[in-house]
């Protein structure tokens, strides 16, 4: 099963060599794999902002504790959740999904309404929350995508999320940054590329009943 091998060969990479860049054929496979996340009823509520520009990176370095990968990686993924549940964006979905399915958006109004019922009495907190959580699925299978194709990863959760909404003007697009992620191919002289898999035994992790 290649997902499985894929899922062993790859690792959190801390040192990527920076002379080398995922081209633009690999990195459109990666962004389709993202996009085919599933996400609850499908909403898909965040945006990913693929982060090349030099400058850009080394004024975000400092936010996510000065971790090198943030530069030295080929491309930085920051995962952005959309910070509310709204009525325009469930509207922008029924609008798309009837579109897919041929329907009339109005045919599909009730499930529209019954998404938004379950959510707009919920706190801003909660709604932040929910969709932070969704991007975690898609950075899942951004790993998986990215251990079949050979393409080095770390997922980074070890930021100010506060200080990188301010430096990429997330507020005001109503975007905050749940999960970044760097890609790009490991450096040789990573001493963390060898390192054996720590992980639970399936005993510990798997329950039956
Ligand atoms: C959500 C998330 C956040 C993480 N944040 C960081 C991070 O900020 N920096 C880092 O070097 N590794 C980070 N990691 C990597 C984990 O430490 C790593 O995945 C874990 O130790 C398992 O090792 P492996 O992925 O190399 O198999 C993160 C992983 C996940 C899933």
């Amino acid at each position: 099963m290649e997902l499985i091998e894929g899922l062993k060969w790859r690792y959190a990479t801390k040192k990527f060599d920076p002379t080398k860049k995922v081209n633009a054929e690999d990195l459109e496979k990666l962004k389709e794999a993202i996009q085919l996340s599933a996400s609850s009823y499908g909403l898909q509520l965040y945006k990913i902002l693929i982060i090349e520009a030099e400058a850009l990176r080394e004024q975000l370095k400092p936010a996510a504790w000065n971790q090198p990968q943030i530069t030295d990686a080929s491309h930085l993924l920051v995962f952005c959740n959309e910070t509310a549940v709204t009525e325009e964006n469930i509207q922008e979905f029924i609008d798309l999904k009837a579109e897919k399915l041929g329907m009339e958006a109005k045919e599909l109004k009730g499930y529209g309404d019954f998404i938004y019922s379950k959510w707009k009495d919920q706190s801003p907190e909660a709604q932040s929350n929910w969709t932070a959580k969704q991007t975690y699925i898609a950075l899942g299978n951004l790993l998986a995508a990215c251990g079949e194709m050979k393409i080095d990863a770390c997922p980074m959760e070890g930021f100010e999320p506060a200080k990188v909404n301010e430096i990429l003007g997330l507020e005001e697009q109503g975007l905050n940054a749940a999960v970044l992620c760097t890609i790009g191919y490991r450096s040789e002289e990573d001493e963390t590329k060898d390192a054996p898999k720590v992980r639970k035994s399936l005993d510990t992790l798997f329950e039956v009943r």
